[in-house]
């Protein structure tokens, strides 16, 4: 294929993925090159959470720096991914982070008979869908994204356990963000875990938080993904939230994963 028509196919995917916040491609032949030259489209690469211990291949054979490996498989008594089987909680990829990844990819190349879905929730729609006067309210409320645990609730390297949400460690952004692209506001929750809204007193933080969560992740608002071999997803982290369910330990379940490099939410 020409790089012209190469490039006016991707120009109408950036486009979905903007239109729509979550693209799903099946029967993607990739390997980590493939995938890493893919997510280039979407611009820079990020580098996975540097917090977590650094995961290898299948054949514990070197990784490459972008690509993230999320899996359950242990091999020679060392784990060769994160996340493990068990539940993910909603999260925005990486939101700790001062200027957090813009796209995740993620692709499966070995999937579980069973379990193991991944939801994804618009915060364009959960911010529309807000009362009036809780709109107002939040648009001028800025949360700490905490950086201490993973989203299957594990503590990362490096870091120490959080007793008071409001002294965790992480980036602070508004609760409602301008989508850079598409001029959308968003609401940007990160994460319910030790999650923190600045200058509140934790008590109303936290009852506000829980009504905002409750609120984003309605069922209405949720897309469900049950996984195929071979299914690529992009998702946008600035408007999509995302969670995993569990899976029975005793399959596989051998994800790729990379993220692209994003801009300080404002
Ligand atoms: C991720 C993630 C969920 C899953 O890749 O960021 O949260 O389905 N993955 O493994
Ligand atoms: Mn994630």
């Amino acid at each position: 294929m020409s790089t012209r028509i190469f490039a006016r196919i991707f120009a109408r995917i950036f486009d979905a993925w903007i239109a729509h916040g979550v693209l799903l491609f099946r029967d993607q032949k990739l390997d980590e090159p493939a995938l890493v030259a893919t997510s280039r489209g979407f611009g820079e690469l990020e580098l996975p959470p540097a917090s977590e211990s650094r995961t290898r291949g299948e054949g514990g054979g070197a990784v490459r720096p972008e690509v993230w490996i999320i899996s359950n498989v242990v091999l020679d008594g060392r784990p060769i991914g994160s996340l493990g089987a068990g539940e993910a909680e909603w999260h925005s990829d990486m939101s700790y982070l001062e200027e957090p990844p813009s796209a995740s990819l993620l692709w499966a190349r070995e999937v579980p008979p069973a379990g193991g879905n991944t939801y994804y929730a618009s915060m364009y729609a959960a911010l529309e869908a807000l009362p009036a006067g809780l709109r107002t309210r939040v648009a001028e409320l800025r949360a700490r994204h905490d950086s201490s645990y993973t989203s299957a609730g594990e503590l990362r390297r490096g870091a120490r356990p959080v007793s008071d949400p409001s002294a965790a460690p992480g980036a602070v952004h508004p609760v409602v963000r301008t989508h850079p692209v598409s001029g959308r506001k968003a609401l940007y929750l990160g994460r319910r875990t030790n999650a923190y809204l600045e200058g509140l007193p934790l008590e109303e933080s936290e009852r506000l938080l829980d009504e905002l969560w409750l609120r984003a992740t309605r069922p209405e608002l949720v897309w469900e993904h049950s996984w195929r071999a071979g299914d690529l997803v992009v998702w946008d982290n600035r408007c999509v939230l995302h969670r995993r369910d569990a899976f029975d330990p005793r399959a596989r379940r051998v994800m790729l994963r990379t993220q692209v490099k994003g801009d300080r939410p404002c």
